[in-house]
């Protein structure tokens, strides 16, 4: 089978390369040349462990291709998705601009029978936009699904190659039929399938990614708590997720949650509800905990410095939005950073992936090669991303290193009772 994938950023990227490792014939299309010429040359353009290895794989066997030709890449396949980006707009909505401008020329280039899928995240209601864009220029039959993604940052083509289900929205037996076939390696592993409305299929996403941070900005509350109370949130954490019904992912407090997607699409849901006059009371709660999160981590880091930053010599280990990713989208820890500088804190920092995006935006920072140049004569070491090379450093070292040994662990990498016994001034996040 033939398919286009539109848009090759983090989604259209990872399925492109997934759907050619299936067997499937794939081509690449997006309307930024210098991405494509990178591709075309087997550079990924974004970071995502495993994925330069498929995407070699698929040129080398001539599975995958990359395109700006659109109208070629269309006229060849049986099944186009659409993953170009639905940014924030102004008010919170997702920006749907690029989604529009695609599914205008796709009708433009149908040459027949072609099932068009939104994977991009997009408000319920866009398939319908799109099947009528689609449907005002084409002059042949095609049918609308929508097939949302739940892939993650860092572990995409894991999430992609064992996904925990598949949703399918469409109302077109003919077209639900050629996407379980286009999935059939899934479907073969008993990977459950839900088959739903296109509507139901869009709703699907904002709900699963709402909840998800739902979980987060709740425990990020009873963090506050625990910090008053002096609890230990890392056990009300463990005990509450032993309980099969609430499970034990997404529960670590932090700095809040970040990233392409959580923060967007929080927004979106919130403002897709009000456009609907529903006023979804626990979606904007989430958000503004969030919010109100990452104003607690600079509220901590003040005290910590005894009152006082501005002046203060602050290091700072990492700043992508989480571990295994360059990515610093709404990254707490670029806002966090961004502030610190503000309140005249004079900030080092690294991060083994994101110093290059960092670099872009934060200025007056200075960028260093690892995590014991930046906590050279240091009074503070602020832990923002949890990468796995900060769960082992030497500390001796460390504290040899500071000026005055003091850590602000805002991903709880640390036991607080370690680092104090080690002489230094700690604070956590809810421990
Ligand atoms: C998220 C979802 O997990 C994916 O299922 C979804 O497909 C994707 O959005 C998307 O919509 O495309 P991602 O943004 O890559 O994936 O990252 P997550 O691993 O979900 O983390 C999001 C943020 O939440 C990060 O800032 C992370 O540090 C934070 N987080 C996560 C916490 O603060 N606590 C947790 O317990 C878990």
């Amino acid at each position: 089978m033939h398919i286009a994938i539109v848009g090759t950023g983090y989604v259209g990227l990872v399925t492109g390369a997934c759907f050619a490792e299936f067997g499937v014939s794939v081509t690449c299309v997006d309307k930024d040349e210098q991405k494509i010429a990178a591709l075309q040359a087997g550079r990924p353009t974004i970071y995502e462990p495993g994925l330069e290895t498929l995407i070699s794989k698929g040129l080398r066997e001539g599975r995958l291709k990359f395109t700006t030709n659109l109208r070629e890449a269309v006229e060849q396949s049986l099944v186009i998705f659409i993953a170009v980006g639905t940014p924030s707009a102004e008010d919170g909505a997702a920006d749907l601009s690029q989604v529009e401008e695609v599914a205008e020329q796709i009708g433009k280039y149908l040459n027949g029978y072609k099932v068009i899928v939104t994977k991009s995240t997009v408000p319920a209601g866009t398939g319908a936009m799109v099947r009528r864009i689609i449907g005002e220029n084409a002059k042949c039959r095609f049918s609308v699904a929508s097939n949302p993604e739940f892939l993650r940052e860092g572990a995409a083509i894991e999430d992609f190659m064992r996904p925990d289900r598949i949703v399918i929205g469409c109302s077109d037996p003919e077209a639900i039929a050629i996407l379980k076939d286009l999935y059939s390696p899934l479907y073969l592993i008993d990977i459950p399938f839900v088959i739903t409305s296109v509507e139901t299929a869009e709703l699907i996403k904002y709900a699963s990614n709402a909840f998800l941070a739902t979980k987060i900005s709740f425990i990020n509350e009873m963090s506050i708590l625990c910090d008053r109370l002096g609890c230990d949130v890392y056990d009300v954490a463990r005990a509450m997720g032993l309980d099969r019904r609430i499970g034990p992912e997404f529960l670590h407090p932090g700095p809040g949650y970040g990233g392409s997607c959580f923060p967007k699409d929080t927004r979106a849901l919130y403002h897709l509800g009000r456009t609907l006059g529903c006023d979804l009371k626990i979606v904007n709660a989430v958000i503004e905990v969030n919010t109100r999160q990452q104003e607690r981590m600079i509220e901590k880091i003040v005290a910590i410095l005894d009152g006082e930053v501005h002046g203060k010599k602050v290091g700072v280990l990492g700043l992508a939005f989480k571990p295994n990713t360059d990515d610093i989208r709404e990254s707490p820890a670029i806002y966090i950073v961004s502030r610190l500088v503000a309140l005249g804190a004079i900030v080092k920092a690294t991060d083994p992936a994101a110093i290059e995006p960092a670099s872009r935006v934060l200025t007056d920072v200075t960028f260093c090669k690892d995590e014991y140049e930046t906590a050279e004569g240091t009074e503070l070491l602020v832990f923002l991303t949890e990468w796995n090379k900060y769960r082992k450093l030497d500390f001796e070292k460390i504290k040899s290193l500071m000026q005055r040994p003091a850590i602000a662990d805002l991903r709880n990498i640390y036991e607080p009772d370690y680092l104090k016994r080690l002489g230094f001034a700690y604070v956590g996040v809810g421990r």
